[in-house]
């Protein structure tokens, strides 16, 4: 089984294009924690796929892989990321309990437009172009088998211990704010994986200090009326694919 978190789609191509490669089924780490599903007694293969955020992992993967049950004879582990893929598989082998078989990073657009740009469509396209074919080899390795480590631009180990500051930094909902576009259709506040956003007077408000801060209610607005820090200028985003 492949496990995903996603919020603008990257995970979920990555995850659904494997799964078809392999005959294997995807599956939303979300979903699973939401159902309480989280025994798999037997699995061939266990492959999980995240985004980094702040070099780590969203709060929910660490959530997911601290409590999921499974056992699989080989395990893979993938981190989207747009810069560096920082710590991430030290955080998965780190939560998970056990060695990952082989770890990938595989670079995407990266979807914290408060700092970067993704308003070119050519230039994402070609991120995302560039992305596709490597995944292909991946696909080839992890069919075969294959172990190690295949992740390029890791940070060492040691820098683990900034993750939580930093994580928790960037995920204040203080840093929102809602512009005179907005329509009160209420998509931001139903698709959240926190609840943390409720409609009032037909404007959002967020109802939590701090959010997973996946920026889907960002990148979903129909009217692309949420904004934090820069993104004004940055452009929204999701993955072509499925
Ligand atoms: C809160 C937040 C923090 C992020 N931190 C990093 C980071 O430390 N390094 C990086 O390369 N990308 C970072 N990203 C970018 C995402 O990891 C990247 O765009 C990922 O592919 C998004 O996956 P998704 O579309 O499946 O949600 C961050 C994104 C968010 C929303
Ligand atoms: S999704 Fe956008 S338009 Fe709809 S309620 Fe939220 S902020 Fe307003
Ligand atoms: S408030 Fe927005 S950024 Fe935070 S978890 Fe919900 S959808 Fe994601």
């Amino acid at each position: 089984m492949i496990f995903y978190f996603s919020s603008t789609g990257n995970c979920r191509y990555v995850a659904q294009r494997i799964a078809e490669s392999t005959g294997d089924k995807a599956v939303s780490m979300l979903d699973c924690l939401n159902r309480q599903e989280l025994a798999f007694p037997d699995c061939e293969v266990l492959g999980i796929v995240s985004p980094t955020y702040a070099w780590g992992l969203p709060d929910i993967v660490d959530r997911f892989l601290q409590n999921v049950k499974i056992n699989s004879r080989y395990t893979f582990f993938i981190a989207t990321y747009g810069t560096t893929p920082g710590n991430t598989a030290y955080f998965a082998e780190k939560y998970l309990g056990r060695k990952i078989d082989a770890r990938f990073s595989l670079r995407m657009p990266d979807n914290f437009t408060p700092w970067f740009d993704l308003s070119d469509p050519e230039q994402v396209a070609a991120t995302n172009a560039a992305a596709s074919e490597r995944l292909k080899d991946y696909i080839r390795l992890i069919k075969g088998r294959e172990t190690g480590s295949f992740m390029k631009r890791q940070a060492p180990d040691f820098t683990s211990i900034f993750h939580r500051a930093a994580y928790d930094w960037l995920r204040k909902t203080s840093n929102f704010r809602v512009k005179a576009s907005c329509i009160g259709c209420g998509l931001c506040a139903e698709k959240c994986p926190n609840e943390a956003i409720a409609l009032r007077d037909g404007r959002p408000v967020w109802v939590k200090e701090k959010c997973t801060m996946c920026l889907g209610c960002l990148h979903r607005c129909p009217k692309f009326a949420i904004r934090y820090g820069r993104s004004d200028k940055h452009g929204q985003y999701r993955h072509p694919g499925k």
